[in-house]
């Protein structure tokens, strides 16, 4: 197992071997596929702090996903939504309990879950 992980990362053992999972917080807006479409309505606020910051951790997530793929466990990342938070001055529409549902499906993912993937609670969204 890699050092960045096992300083990092909570995980436990089962009699099946290591369960971790990994749900990084990423925007449904900072996809490349998409922003490298002039025609996405949201290209203009794909700026190179926040939004380039989440890409950038969809990267790191990927890589990680592919880096533990024979070791069971997973890390996918997900987007909550527009979620009152302090974020954003609690301006969102969706509830904490709302923007929380799609990360914790993919921290109790079970061993035929997926990896290596990005989402929403509407479903894929492209890297
Ligand atoms: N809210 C949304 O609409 C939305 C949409 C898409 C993605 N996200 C992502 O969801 C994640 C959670 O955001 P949130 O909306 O829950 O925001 P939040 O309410 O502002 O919470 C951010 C959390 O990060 C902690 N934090 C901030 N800077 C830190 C640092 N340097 N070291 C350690 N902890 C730090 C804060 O700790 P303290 O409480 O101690 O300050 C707080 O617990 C973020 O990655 C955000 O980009 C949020």
């Amino acid at each position: 197992m890699p050092t960045w992980l096992r300083t990092t990362t909570p995980h436990h053992s089962h009699a099946t071997g290591i369960r971790g999972r990994l749900a990084r917080r990423s925007h449904r807006l900072v996809s490349l596929t998409r922003n490298s479409d002039p025609a996405y309505p949201y290209r203009p606020i794909f700026g190179p702090v926040y939004p380039a910051s989440k890409t950038a951790l969809n990267a790191v997530t990927l890589a990680m996903a592919i880096e533990l793929e024979s070791t069971g466990i997973k890390v996918n990342a997900a987007c909550p939504g527009f979620t009152k938070t302090n974020l954003n001055n609690y301006t969102g529409t969706q509830t904490v309990e709302e923007g929380a549902r799609e990360p914790v499906r993919l921290a109790l993912l079970g061993s035929d879950g997926p990896n290596g993937t990005f989402s929403n609670a509407d479903g894929p969204l492209p890297w």
